[in-house]
């Protein structure tokens, strides 16, 4: 079954800082971004959109972005506007059914098994979430800093991407979200609000976010690790 990749590539790093967007920082030797589209390229996609802010200077300097497979879209205001920019630039070329991939490309961590983890997980209808469970006790914080409460954990985990959906359905549940939605913050939000019950697939802890500053130091070490191993 021949499948598609969006990754949304359009934010500015309003909590990470600086003047370079955290996609294009250095890691080990190579931006962010190319070690995302690197291992999502392992999975063999029929076509990967990347999407990338308007203006965006950065990625025609970028060395790892000529596979022929990449194209690329232009963003919007909120991480649910660039990706719906990326699925329509997909309609015409992936079928109804066609799974599709939405991964972070500040998430350079993704491990090739979980992708293909995912994609394992493709007949479920309401699609599919790479997530672990939460390990930290949760409180809750009033504006003064105190704990207001003590949130129960059990049952909570954290989704991460890759997330998984059949392109049909992806596209109407993202045109019922409405524009510049920032409560919709990944794709299964979308797939909920639709009434769809995405599939948890339990994935690998060290798939981290790069969001602070801290988390790239983080991600250095992973990947240090993954390919010492
Ligand atoms: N993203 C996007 N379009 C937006 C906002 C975010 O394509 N309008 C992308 C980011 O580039 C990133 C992914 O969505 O690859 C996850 O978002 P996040 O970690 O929140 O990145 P930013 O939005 O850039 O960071 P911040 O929220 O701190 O500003
Ligand atoms: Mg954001």
């Amino acid at each position: 079954m021949r499948h598609w990749i969006v990754v949304p590539a359009a934010g500015s790093g309003r909590r990470f800082g600086g003047g370079v967007p955290k996609q294009y920082l250095e890691l080990g030797g190579r931006p962010v971004i190319v070690h995302a589209l690197e291992r999502l390229l392992r999975s063999d996609p029929a076509g990967l959109v990347v999407v990338l802010a308007p203006g965006d200077e950065h990625w025609p300097r970028l060395t790892g972005r000529d596979d022929p497979r990449i194209l690329t879209a232009v963003g919007g205001v909120e991480r649910v506007d660039s990706v719906r920019a990326g699925l329509a630039l997909l309609a015409g070329r992936a079928a109804p059914e066609d799974p599709v991939l939405v991964h972070d490309a500040v998430r350079p961590c993704v491990a090739l098994d979980d992708i293909r983890a995912l994609l394992a997980a493709a007949d479920h209808p309401g699609g599919a979430v790479l997530a672990v469970p939460v390990a930290d006790t949760l409180k809750r914080v009033d504006d003064s800093g105190r704990v207001a409460a003590t949130e129960p954990r059990a049952g909570l985990w954290a989704a991460q991407t890759p997330q998984l959906c059949r392109y049909g359905v992806l596209v109407a549940a993202l045109a019922a979200a409405g524009a510049g939605d920032a409560s919709i913050t990944d794709e299964a939000a979308a797939l909920e609000a639709a009434g769809h019950r995405p599939q948890v697939v339990p994935g690998r802890r060290d798939n981290i976010k790069v969001t602070w500053p801290a988390d790239l130091a983080l991600a250095a070490a992973i990947l240090a690790a993954q390919e010492g191993a």
